[in-house]
């Protein structure tokens, strides 16, 4: 088939726009260029790559895992259906960390640890972004954290993995621990593409989708340097809820809630005072 053709045999299936990014992605032609090679036969593996991927996505199935990447703050990761589809909301929770790991602890050689990495896209980004971190991924997922693993080679991170559930077996004290738990409400309404394609183990949390704040903040004390920071992502009815824990279980500590682009609350840095 040539490129003609296969535009002709996506768009029966897809929009015009989905199926140029999949050609794009597909022949590596931005998607201009496409239309410049239209009599070019392209061979027989990729045609069938191409089909089974309009196939995809005309299932419904997220682009990202069709694809089986995402940019992430710039940088590309790998994902599959083991991992959450990483979210621009995340790269504001990244970027304001490092803001804060500047004005907090300046040039400063640190331990921090991600909790529940999924595709390692927190803590591989904060190693790329400030090398004088020693990021340590965590994920209770073994899929999820070769998915980590797999990210940390193809952007050649120096990262430490741990299979863990959150904190309980952990005995090496950080200075920073950073999560975006699972958070939703197990009857909260949330989007078909979401529920239908993405891992329940990263979308769902009990006790309202509030269960792991509680867990990682009252469980984090022994694992905290006396000057500390802990970001996490929150949903954005959260806020006042996560607040109360952070008060419940550390002393001493500045508590700030930061809103994303959507002006909805997401972030919370607390502080050691
Ligand atoms: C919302 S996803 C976040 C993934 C990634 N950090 C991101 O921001 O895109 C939550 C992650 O927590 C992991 N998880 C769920 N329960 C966990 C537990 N008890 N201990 C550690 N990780 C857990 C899931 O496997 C999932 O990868």
């Amino acid at each position: 088939m040539n490129i003609s053709e296969l535009i002709a045999y996506g768009k029966k299936y897809l929009h015009t726009n989905q199926v140029n990014i999949l050609l794009s992605e597909l022949l590596g032609y931005n998607p201009l260029e496409i239309y410049l090679h239209l009599e070019n036969i392209i061979d027989e593996d990729k045609v069938n790559k191409y089909k089974k991927m309009v196939k995809e996505l005309a299932n419904n199935k997220p682009i990202q895992y069709v694809l089986g990447n995402v940019n992430f703050y710039g940088l590309p990761f790998y994902v599959d259906e083991n991992v959450l589809i990483p979210r621009f909301e995340t790269e504001e929770l990244v970027e304001n960390t490092l803001k804060y790991i500047n004005k907090l602890f300046p040039n400063k050689d640190l331990k921090a640890i991600d909790l529940g990495c999924g595709s390692g896209n927190i803590g591989i980004t904060l190693k790329k972004m400030n090398d004088n971190l020693r990021v340590t991924c965590l994920d209770i997922s073994d899929k999820a954290l070769n998915v980590a693993k797999k990210n940390a080679r193809l952007l050649n991170a120096d990262i430490d993995f741990v299979l863990g559930d959150m904190l309980d077996n952990i005995n090496t004290k950080y200075d920073i621990i950073i999560s975006n738990p699972p958070y939703i409400s197990e009857n909260e309404k949330i989007e078909d593409i979401v529920r239908d394609n993405e891992p329940h183990l990263a979308l769902y949390a009990s006790d309202n989708g509030l269960y792991f704040y509680n867990k990682i903040l009252s469980e984090c004390k022994k694992n905290l340097n006396d000057k500390f920071l802990i970001a996490l992502e929150i949903g954005m009815t959260q806020k006042e809820d996560v607040i109360n824990l952070a008060h419940k279980y550390l002393d001493n500590i500045r508590v700030e809630c930061l809103k994303d682009l959507s002006n909805k609350d997401r972030m919370i840095f607390i502080y050691s005072v």
